[in-house]
């Protein structure tokens, strides 16, 4: 290390967005499209420096956590991220400082885990000078080695939508899934809810799993709604057709609730929205907790944030999708 790097550290920064599945999760693990877009409201950052102390120290104050990347476990989140960009940059990390912040709730399926991942991937990319491993596809693929460790089966939709940071339409397939982006033809205005409770993606991914075992004709029916559902509102998107998005909300929420991923705080979020007025409402995510969103006309923003937060909201966002 030079002197002039040890009295001014180099440093490189990086961020992506939060996330919602508008029509689509779970089934997007079995192979049926889904439709997610960025909430850019909330977000991770990622800085990384050149430290004078050897090793790779890991801040994520948010999380509570101050570490060695070099001695973390395993399957430690970080330490997978930064060996994903080490391997693929074809050497080893320098002895450096990384600080993850995070504005995004956590386990609320918002898309923090994978937020934070692709903030820090694109970060060290950009520090090491690798920039094809900064480019959106680069940051999507190797933030997907991250979430297969935090959630067994990840679709790739989350790691998507973080490292593009724009809305799409999405299907997991072999050899290359399909990402197509789409024109949203009337801004579609949406509140996000979270319930305070925590979505544990992983377990409840692993849960459905295990009910599409037991049941697989009655799953697999349940799936192919969700995609016809997610097929449906793509052309609704393009066309303007809020009403009709609004009803495929509805559908789409009672396949999940068929699938067992909903929850009495989601339920009662989504009804206080639609008694209030609201297009449409479903939870977003792996469920069983963590956020609904709701689509609602312009001016309805007021009464229907109003109603989720008299319903227990524990915070209300509000993003538009355009
Ligand atoms: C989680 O945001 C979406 C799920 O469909 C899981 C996945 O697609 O990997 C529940």
């Amino acid at each position: 290390m030079t002197q002039s790097s040890v009295l001014s550290p180099q440093s490189s920064f990086a961020t992506a967005p939060g996330k919602i599945i508008l029509f689509g999760e779970h089934a997007v693990v079995y192979g049926r499209p889904a439709i997610a877009a960025p909430v850019t409201q909330v977000r991770a950052t990622a800085v990384v420096e050149d430290s004078a102390t050897p090793g790779v120290r890991l801040r994520a104050p948010d999380l509570g956590r101050d570490y060695w990347l070099e001695a973390a476990a395993e399957d430690d989140p970080f330490a997978r991220a930064g060996r994903a960009v080490a391997e693929a940059a074809g050497r080893r990390l320098p002895d450096l400082v990384i600080t993850v912040q995070s504005t995004i709730p956590i386990a609320s399926g918002l898309g923090s885990g994978a937020a934070m991942a692709a903030a820090v991937i694109r970060a060290l990319a950009r520090h090491l000078g690798a920039s094809h491993l900064a480019e959106d596809e680069q940051v999507s693929a190797l933030t997907y080695e991250v979430e297969k460790l935090l959630h067994g089966t990840p679709s790739g939709i989350d790691n998507t939508v973080v490292a593009f940071e724009r809305p799409v339409y999405f299907v997991r397939r072999q050899p290359q899934n399909l990402i197509e982006t789409f024109q949203v033809a009337t801004p579609l205005h949406l509140l996000v809810a979270d319930t305070g409770q925590a979505s544990a993606t992983g377990l409840v991914v692993g849960d459905v799993r295990r009910q599409w075992q037991a049941e697989p004709a009655r799953f697999e029916a349940l799936f192919d709604g969700c995609g016809r559902v997610a097929e449906a509102a793509r052309p609704a998107i393009e066309q303007g057709e809020v009403e009709r998005l609004g009803r495929l909300m509805a559908e789409n929420q009672a396949y999940l609730q068929e699938m067992t991923v909903s929850s009495p705080e989601l339920e009662r979020l989504i009804a206080a929205a639609l008694a209030a007025g609201a297009l449409g409402a479903k939870l977003s995510g792996a469920g069983r907790g963590g956020n609904m969103i709701t689509l609602i006309r312009p001016e309805q923003e007021a009464a229907v944030r109003e109603a989720l937060l008299a319903a227990g909201a524990r915070s209300v966002l509000a993003t538009v999708l355009r």
